[in-house]
């Protein structure tokens, strides 16, 4: 039932709109419509309308110039290889022992990001449903979730892991995941969590839309909604119950994702860090990657689109970029610092994005516009960063722990055959680190358990690998 109250708001925002099909709608249709437009923080949509006005997409950006301006990139160490800290210089193996140690004693948990809408891949479903191993044919769920198993298998203790969904995905991840056995984690390792919707607004009247008669177009708050709908969901204590004080988060859509390895936790430890997030060096200034920048002890995440062409194409005497610490979305954090930026109001300002939303028309008639025709909103994660007490950033090599799929295949970038490759390549590089031949043109992939050489040679059972292979071990037992 449409309230009276409800009306009353769309009256004086302008928006009854949204009601020109309803009196053709069935009861179920209307009541539907109803309940979504009932959930709508119209408050939030005056604010949304008002950044949107500025049709700056920087407005959400707090940062002033002058921080802008002397901004660097953060010292912190780079996988495998050590390199300077906040915490003084720590060597690769005191960080994997610690991290060792934490993950053994259960204390480290992940998050899984994968709510968003994969406009790009336009696949059929989520996108973790999609089947990129090179070998294998696993999908991106199964790759990732075999590793936290896997994980959990290595140091003995099992890794809760929370997956967070959004209204675009939830149902088919939840019946995918179920229908495969949560691929070997229990039932009870895992927390299903939805985050919030949005509205679209349509560019110049800052309209709402509809995309069905009776349906509100929204899309996902974005993966900083992942705080609000974690805690929604009782997530942290979830975490606290299984004794979990550091989480990792990472998305699904990276096969190569590094959030549980021992070096990355235990540097987070050893630097005492609240907010610890792996960068990778951008190379080229056109490069579309949000970039790590510190400033007074800030650190902060500037997008790429806030950087003007001077700023993203400074270089160091060393010739580097200046600043190039490329963000990708893999973030280690405390407990108790989600905790705490939790009750933190407007920790996560609303950015917006000019994206080509469906929608009917006057007629009601549905269009697929090929040119961005509406405003949509979303939260980053990491504009938490500012509100860490410490953060490390730890440098990664791209082609060990990020091959995003973004893409169709056949796109010139991020497509499904560039990951694979980037798979076949690591696979092949694990092989010749263990003194494994792999015959020219075989395309290998590595098992969810190959952690070091001496997996590889256990899984390969020989000195040459001739035909396509996954290399595997027997799965551990869950611990
Ligand atoms: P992207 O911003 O690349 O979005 O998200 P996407 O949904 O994968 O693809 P496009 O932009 O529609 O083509 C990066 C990661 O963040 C997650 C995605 O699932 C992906 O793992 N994400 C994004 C969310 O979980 N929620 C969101 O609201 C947005």
């Amino acid at each position: 039932m449409l309230s009276d109250d409800l009306r009353q708001t769309l009256f004086d925002l302008g928006q009854q709109q949204l009601l020109a099909h309803v009196d053709q709608l069935e009861t179920s249709a209307r009541d539907r419509l109803a309940t979504q437009l009932s959930t709508i923080d119209w408050q939030q949509v005056r604010a949304m309308r008002s950044l949107a006005r500025t049709d700056d997409p920087s407005a959400a950006l707090s940062v002033d110039a002058a921080w802008l301006a002397a901004a660097r990139t953060p010292a912190g160490p780079r996988l495998r290889s050590g390199g300077p800290s906040p915490a003084g210089k720590l060597t690769p193996a005191d960080a994997t022992l610690r991290g060792e140690s934490l993950l053994a004693s259960g204390g480290a948990g992940a998050i899984l990001v994968a709510g968003g809408q994969a406009s790009r891949l336009r696949c059929d479903g989520p996108k973790g449903i999609y089947r990129v191993g090179p070998v294998s044919n696993a999908s991106l769920f199964e790759l990732l979730l075999g590793r936290v198993r896997e994980t959990g298998g290595r140091y003995g203790h099992p890794v809760p892991l929370a997956i967070m969904t959004s209204s675009a995905t939830d149902g088919p991840t939840r019946d995918y995941l179920k229908e495969h056995n949560y691929f070997g984690l229990s039932a009870e390792q895992v927390l299903f969590f939805q985050q919030a919707d949005l509205p679209a607004l349509a560019m110049g009247s800052l309209d709402l839309l509809l995309d069905a008669p009776s349906h509100v177009a929204v899309a996902p708050d974005g993966h900083g909604g992942l705080l609000s709908a974690l805690v929604a969901a009782g997530g942290l204590e979830w975490f606290a119950d299984r004794g979990v004080e550091h989480v990792a988060s990472f998305q699904v859509d990276n096969p190569l994702a590094l959030p549980l390895h021992p070096e990355f936790l235990g540097y987070h430890l050893l630097a005492d860090a609240e907010f610890s997030t792996q960068v990778v060096e951008k190379q080229e200034p056109a490069e579309r990657v949000g970039v790590v920048a510190e400033h007074n002890g800030q650190h902060r995440v500037i997008e790429y689109s806030d950087l003007s062409d001077e700023r993203a194409s400074a270089v160091d005497p060393d010739g580097r970029l200046h600043l190039r610490a490329g963000s990708i979305a893999v973030h280690a954090f405390t407990l108790g610092f989600l905790q705490r930026a939790a009750a933190e109001p407007n920790s996560l300002p609303l950015h917006l994005a000019r994206k080509a939303v469906p929608c009917l028309d006057a007629t009601g008639t549905l269009h697929r516009p090929a040119e961005p025709n509406a405003f949509k909103f979303e939260r980053f994660i990491f504009d938490l960063m500012p509100f860490a007490e410490r953060v490390l950033t730890v440098e990664i090599d791209a082609a060990e722990g990020f091959a995003p799929l973004k893409n169709p295949p056949g796109a010139a970038a991020d497509a499904p055959e560039h990951v694979q490759e980037a798979m076949i390549a690591q696979a092949r590089r694990r092989c010749e680190e263990a003194g494994i031949d792999v015959a020219e043109e075989i395309a290998v992939e590595l098992g969810p358990a190959i952690f070091d050489a001496d997996d590889v040679r256990a899984a390969a059972g020989g000195r040459v690998v001739t035909t396509p292979r996954v290399l595997t071990l027997p799965a551990r037992p869950a611990s």
